[in-house]
C-alpha cells in the first residue's frame, strides 16, 4: 500500500496588504518605510518552524476568490500575473508567478464532489488569482518554491447564513482530509483570513504611520482574545461551534468559512497551538497562529 499523506500543519495566514508593501519584496510596485513589525516577524518564526523539507504543497483556502455557485479550484499548472488590491491599490500592486498541484486540486475536487458538495476546477488559464491567496503564500513562504492548491469560499453566507457557511465548510474540510490522505502527499494548510474585521474607513497621509495604529474597538478585542484563548487551550470544536456569534459579533472575516475548514480538515485539533503574533492593521484584528502535528514540537511538549 502507498503511504498515506498527511497534515503536517495548519496556519491561521491573514493577508491584509499592508503587510506585503511593509516588507518590500521586489514582486510589489509600491514601496514603504515598514511597519506592522510584529505580525511580520510572526509570519517570519512561522516560517521558521514549518518542517520544509517534508512539506509537498500548500492548501490554502481564501475569503477573496468567491464563488457563488459551488467551490472552485486553480486547475492550471502555472499562473502568472499582477495582482491589485481593489481597496488599496497604492499599496499593493504585486507581479505573481506560482504552481499549482493540479493532481492534488482535482483530488480535493472529486472527494468534494463525492459528498455532496458543488465543485468546480478553474481552468482558464488567464485567470487573475486572488491577492488573499498571493499574499498569505507569499507571508508564509516568501520562496514561493512549493506548489499550491487554492480554494474559493463559496459564500453561502450571502445566500443562506453563516451557520450554513460553516457547515458546508465542515464537509469541505472533510473531502480535503480524504483526498489528501490517499494523495500520499504532505501538506501544509493556509487559513487566509482575519479575525475582527472592521476597518478605519479613512487612512493617513502615511499608511504605515505606526503611531496611528490600534484595535478599533475594545470589543472586538475582547472576541478576538476569546478565540485566541480557545486557539491555545486546544478547544477547537467550541471554538467553531462558537464562529457564527464570532463572526456576527466581531464582524469577522472567518465569515468566509475558511478556519472552519481547516480545522475540520485537521480533525479538530484537541493540542495547543502556537500564537505567534497578534497585531491590528487599519484597526482589523489580526492573528498568525500554527498548529503543528509534531508532538515534538516545543508549544505541544510544553502542555504535556
Ligand atoms: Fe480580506
Amino acid at each position: 500500500m502507498s503511504k498515506k499523506g498527511r497534515i503536517v500543519a495548519g496556519a491561521l495566514a491573514p493577508h491584509p496588504p499592508h503587510l506585503i508593501y511593509a516588507e518590500n519584496p521586489p514582486q510589489n510596485e509600491a514601496k514603504s518605510e515598514g511597519g506592522w513589525e510584529m505580525l511580520r516577524w510572526g509570519y517570519e518564526r512561522l516560517h521558521r518552524e514549518l518542517p520544509w523539507d517534508e512539506i509537498d504543497a500548500i492548501i490554502v483556502h481564501s475569503p477573496h476568490w468567491q464563488t457563488y455557485v459551488g467551490t472552485h479550484l486553480l486547475g492550471v499548472p502555472h499562473f502568472k500575473g499582477k495582482s491589485v488590491d481593489p481597496i488599496f491599490p497604492h499599496l499593493f500592486r504585486y507581479n505573481y508567478e506560482l504552481d499549482v498541484d493540479v493532481e492534488l486540486s482535482k483530488a480535493i475536487h472529486d472527494a468534494g464532489k463525492e459528498a455532496g458538495l458543488q465543485m468546480k476546477m478553474m481552468t482558464n488559464p488567464d485567470y487573475r488569482v486572488d491577492y488573499g491567496t498571493i499574499i498569505s503564500c507569499h507571508l508564509a513562504n516568501p520562496k514561493w518554491n512549493k506548489p499550491i492548491v487554492a480554494i474559493s469560499s463559496e459564500r453561502s453566507n450571502a445566500y443562506y447564513n453563516v451557520d450554513v457557511m460553516q457547515e458546508r465548510a465542515r464537509a469541505l474540510g472533510e473531502a480535503t482530509r480524504k483526498a489528501v490522505e490517499a494523495s500520499g502527499k504532505n501538506v501544509l494548510l493556509l487559513s487566509s483570513n482575519s479575525l475582527s474585521h472592521r476597518h478605519f474607513v479613512t487612512e493617513g497621509e502615511l499608511p504605515e504611520d505606526m503611531s496611528k495604529e490600534h484595535i478599533t474597538s475594545h470589543m472586538l478585542y475582547l472576541w478576538d482574545m476569546e478565540l485566541i484563548k480557545m486557539m491555545k487551550a486546544g478547544r477547537t470544536r467550541e471554538m467553531i461551534d462558537v464562529m457564527p456569534e464570532f463572526t456576527a459579533n466581531a464582524i469577522a472575516e472567518t465569515d468566509a468559512g475558511s478556519l472552519t475548514w481547516m480545522m475540520s480538515t485537521m480533525g479538530y485539533p484537541t493540542y495547543p497551538a502556537e500564537v505567534y503574533a497578534y497585531g491590528s492593521i487599519i484597526g482589523t484584528g489580526n492573528a498568525i497562529v500554527g498548529w503543528h502535528e509534531d508532538p515534538n514540537h516545543p508549544v505541544r511538549k510544553v502542555a504535556q
